[in-house]
C-alpha cells in the first residue's frame, strides 16, 4: 500500500483534483490517500470541497487578503516542510500551474519525495503570459517524476524539453469533474430548480433567467446569456479596464441579452469593475455582477449560456465540451487544442476586438453556428482512471 498525498489550494486545482481524490479513496487496498490543502484560496476553495464532500487531512490556511507571490511561495514552502516531515508520503501529487503547486513540489523535492504533476506540459513559452503560471508549470515539470499530460500536444512539449520524469497521456481531469456534475444535473428537475433559486439569490433576475432556462434554442429571438469571468494577473490595470469597458458597452448595445459576471474575490479584479460601473453594482438592467458560484451552479449556467467570455484556463477546457463558443481575453493560450478546432477565439484585452467578436456572435447566426459544436480535445472523463493505473 502506498501513501499518496494530494496537495492543492485554489478553486481550479480543487475542481480538477477532486475526482482524483474520490477515485483514489475508492482504491483503499492500493493507496492510503491523504489530502493537504494550502488554503491559497479560502472561500473559493471551501466551496469546491463542500460540493465534492472532501475533508482535508491537513490545511495550511495560508490565505491573506492581498497576498503577493512571495507570501504564497514562502508560506506554502514552510508549511509543506512540516506536513511532509510528519506525514512522510511515498508520492505527492500537485496540479497545474499555481504557486501552491510549484512551492509544494519544491518542498517535496527538498525531502526527495517523488512528485506527480497532474495537467503537465501545457506551454505558451512566454514566461510573462500567463504570469506567473507559465514559469510555475515549467518549474513543477522539471521537478516531477511522473508527468500526467492531458493531451498529445502537452506530451510533445515535455518530450521536446527532455523532461526527466515519465510521461503519460491521460486526458484532463477537469472533464471527469465536468461529467460528474453534468450527470448529477441531467434529468434532475429538482436539482435544476434549486440552481435557479441559488442564482436568483446570487443576484440574477429570476424572470430573465427563466426565459433562458425555458427556451428551447440558444439562437436569435430568445433571450440569450453571455457568461463572463476574469482574473488573470497579467491583465490587471489597463487590460482589465478595456475588458470591463467593452462589457459595459456591449450590455448597452444589446439590452435583450443578459451579461452575467460571477466576480472573482480578488480585489484587483473588483476595482476596475467599480471604476467603470460605479460603486453600486445592483439594478444595472441586463448586466448582473454576482458572487463566485459553486461549481454546480456555474456549470448549470455555462450550459444555459450562449457565449462564454473569459480569461480562465479551466473554462476554456469545459465550455467547448458543452458546445459553447468561447472568446478568450488573453493574448496567448497554453490550451491551443480548442483554438484549432474553431470553438475558441483569442480576443485579448483589446476593446475593439472584444466588441467586434461578441457582436458577430450575437448578430450573425452563421458565424455562431460555426463556433458552437461540442468538441472534447481535453479528455473523455477517464483521466483519473488512467492516472491511477499508471501509479500502481
Ligand atoms: C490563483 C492562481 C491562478 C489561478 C487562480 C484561479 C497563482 C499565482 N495564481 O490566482 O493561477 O488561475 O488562482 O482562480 O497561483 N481571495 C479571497 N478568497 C478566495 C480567493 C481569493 O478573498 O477564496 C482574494 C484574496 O484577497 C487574495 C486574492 O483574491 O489575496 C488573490 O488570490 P491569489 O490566489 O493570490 O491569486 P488568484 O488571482 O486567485
Ligand atoms: N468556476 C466556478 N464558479 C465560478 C467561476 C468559475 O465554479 O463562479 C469554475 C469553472 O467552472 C472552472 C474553474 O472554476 O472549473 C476555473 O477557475 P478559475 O477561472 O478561477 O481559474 P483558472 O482555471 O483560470 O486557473
Amino acid at each position: 500500500m502506498r501513501k499518496i498525498m494530494l496537495v492543492f489550494g485554489t478553486r481550479p486545482e480543487a475542481i480538477k483534483m477532486a475526482p482524483l481524490v474520490i477515485a483514489l479513496k475508492k482504491r483503499e487496498a492500493d493507496f492510503n490517500t491523504i489530502v493537504c490543502v494550502t488554503g491559497q484560496h479560502r472561500e473559493m476553495l471551501d466551496q469546491v470541497l463542500d460540493i465534492f464532500d472532501i475533508k482535508p487531512d491537513y490545511d495550511l490556511n495560508i490565505m491573506q487578503q492581498g497576498q503577493d507571490l512571495y507570501d504564497i511561495t514562502a508560506r506554502v514552502l514552510i508549511g509543506m516542510r512540516d506536513v511532509l516531515k510528519e506525514c512522510k508520503p511515498d508520492i505527492m501529487l500537485v496540479h497545474g500551474d499555481t504557486t501552491t503547486s510549484t512551492a509544494a513540489a519544491l518542498a517535496a523535492f527538498y525531502q526527495q519525495i517523488p512528485v506527480g504533476h497532474v495537467e503537465a506540459g501545457l506551454r505558451t513559452n512566454n514566461i510573462y503570459n500567463p504570469w506567473p503560471e507559465e514559469m510555475n508549470r515549467q518549474l513543477t515539470g522539471r521537478i516531477a517524476t511522473y508527468n500526467f499530460a492531458p493531451t498529445p500536444l502537452s506530451e510533445k512539449n515535455l518530450k521536446e524539453e527532455h523532461a526527466h520524469g515519465k510521461i503519460f497521456v491521460t486526458g484532463n481531469t477537469v472533464i471527469d469533474a465536468l461529467h460528474m456534475v453534468v450527470n448529477k444535473l441531467k434529468g434532475n428537475k429538482l436539482l435544476a430548480d434549486e440552481q435557479v433559486k441559488v442564482l436568483a439569490k446570487a443576484g440574477y433576475d429570476v424572470g430573465r433567467l427563466n426565459e433562458i432556462v425555458n427556451s428551447k434554442s440558444s439562437i436569435s429571438k430568445f433571450r440569450r446569456l453571455v457568461l463572463i469571468t476574469g482574473h488573470r494577473r497579467e491583465n490587471f490595470g489597463e487590460g482589465f479596464i478595456n475588458m470591463v469597458t467593452a462589457i459595459k458597452d456591449l450590455s448597452e448595445k444589446y439590452p435583450d441579452v443578459d451579461f452575467v459576471y460571477p466576480m472573482h474575490l480578488n480585489p484587483n479584479v473588483r476595482k476596475p469593475i467599480h471604476d467603470v460601473f460605479g460603486e453600486n453594482l445592483q439594478n444595472l438592467g441586463n448586466m448582473f455582477f454576482i458572487e463566485p458560484l459553486q461549481y454546480l451552479e456555474f456549470v448549470y449556467l455555462m450550459e444555459k449560456s450562449h457565449i462564454v467570455l473569459t480569461d480562465s484556463g479551466g473554462i476554456q477546457e469545459e465550455a467547448p465540451g458543452l458546445g459553447k463558443p468561447v472568446l478568450v481575453m488573453r493574448e496567448t493560450t497554453e490550451r491551443p487544442e480548442a483554438l484549432e478546432s474553431g470553438t475558441v477565439h483569442l480576443v485579448g484585452t483589446d476593446y475593439n476586438k472584444i466588441m467586434n467578436e461578441v457582436s458577430t456572435l450575437l448578430d450573425d447566426a452563421e458565424a455562431y453556428k460555426k463556433m458552437s459544436y461540442a468538441v472534447n480535445p481535453y479528455g473523455d472523463g477517464k483521466a483519473c482512471e488512467r492516472i491511477i493505473n499508471n501509479l500502481i
